[in-house]
């Protein structure tokens, strides 16, 4: 199946009231990882790259490594610009076949952010390419994604900027967080928030980011072979079934692939120390990553 953008697969999640997981990623392990276990569900999924990540692999490196693994599977696949801060790297992942953008002005004035995500959408439509922006503030941090503050999203200005840019989608903030500590303000999901801002924009997929359920057991891994992680709290994975099942089409997770991989990398290492071989180190972080993303999809999609 070749790349494809976002549209179908989140206005049929919306429909039958069901969640697209988004993954993110940044080396052809995790890639392989997400493009096997959703290939072999045959469900949709949608790959993200951050800004940060496409610094550390290269937009065309990453797209290359997407188009291939679409080849093996029939399943659609996304392949999504997360936190794009700049119309600039709106364009660049564009122009490098990503199918789907995000445009995060979130931390611009309302008028600042309608401007700069219209720039965004007119370039991204004339190329088939979806757009998702950002409105009210989601708390937390993750190398370049940072807010102290969390101001949840407005139903009337949610209204106003989605009739003004022409977006395809909205993340909103709900009282999910970034990162591996959520509890830097305990997270208590605002169904309410979900519920108004859906009857303002009712056709519109919004999109949760901050969803990691940060489990336990890879946490615990980490810590058992050597690593240090203070403070860990994630969503609950009853929030993450229940949000699936709103006008939440989207569901971003990041910080539990890598606590997966780094799992098995640092267990691998630490029970071999005869291993130098990253094909070695590398089997169990990919066979982790294969688990969660497995669970996550039930979560969210229900198979
Ligand atoms: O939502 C934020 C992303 O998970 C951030 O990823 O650490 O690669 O910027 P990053
Ligand atoms: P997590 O830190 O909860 O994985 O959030 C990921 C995310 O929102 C990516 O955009
Ligand atoms: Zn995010």
């Amino acid at each position: 199946m070749a790349l494809v953008n976002t549209d179908k697969m989140l206005k049929k999640a919306l429909e039958n009231g069901y969640a697209v997981p988004a993954f993110n990623v940044c080396n052809m392990e995790t890639v392989q990882a997400v493009a096997e276990v959703a290939g072999e569900k045959n469900v949709p999924v949608i790959i993200s790259v951050s800004e940060g990540a496409g610094k550390y692999a290269g937009f065309e490196y990453i797209r290359a490594i997407v188009e291939e693994a679409s080849k093996h599977y029939p399943n659609d696949i996304a392949l999504h610009l997360d936190h794009g801060k700049s119309v600039d790297v709106c364009k660049k992942a564009i122009d490098a076949g990503f199918t789907s953008v995000m445009f995060d002005g979130s931390a611009l004035p309302f008028n600042e952010n309608i401007a700069e995500t219209k720039k965004v959408v007119e370039y991204a439509h004339s190329k088939n390419v979806t757009v998702e922006a950002e409105l009210g503030k989601i708390i937390g941090t993750e190398d370049m994604i940072h807010s102290d503050t969390e101001s949840f999203t407005d139903p009337k200005e949610a209204r106003e900027f989605v009739s003004q840019t022409g977006v395809d989608s909205l993340a909103i903030s709900i009282g999910t967080a970034h990162g591996v500590n959520k509890s830097i303000k305990t997270p208590v999901i605002q169904y309410g928030v979900i519920d108004s801002v859906h009857e303002a924009i009712p056709g519109l997929p919004l999109v949760a980011h901050g969803s990691s359920t940060v489990p336990a057991k890879w946490v615990e891994t980490i810590r058992k072979y050597g690593g240090e992680i203070k403070k860990s709290q994630g969503i609950s994975e009853e929030d993450i079934v229940k949000m699936s099942k709103t006008a939440i089409c989207k569901i971003n997770m990041d910080t539990d692939l890598r606590l997966a991989y780094t799992a098995g990398i640092r267990q691998d290492l630490s029970e071999h120390p005869e291993h130098f071989d990253q094909r070695e180190y590398n089997k169990l972080g990919k066979a982790n990553v294969k688990e969660q993303v497995a669970h996550a999809f039930e979560l969210v999609i229900g198979k």
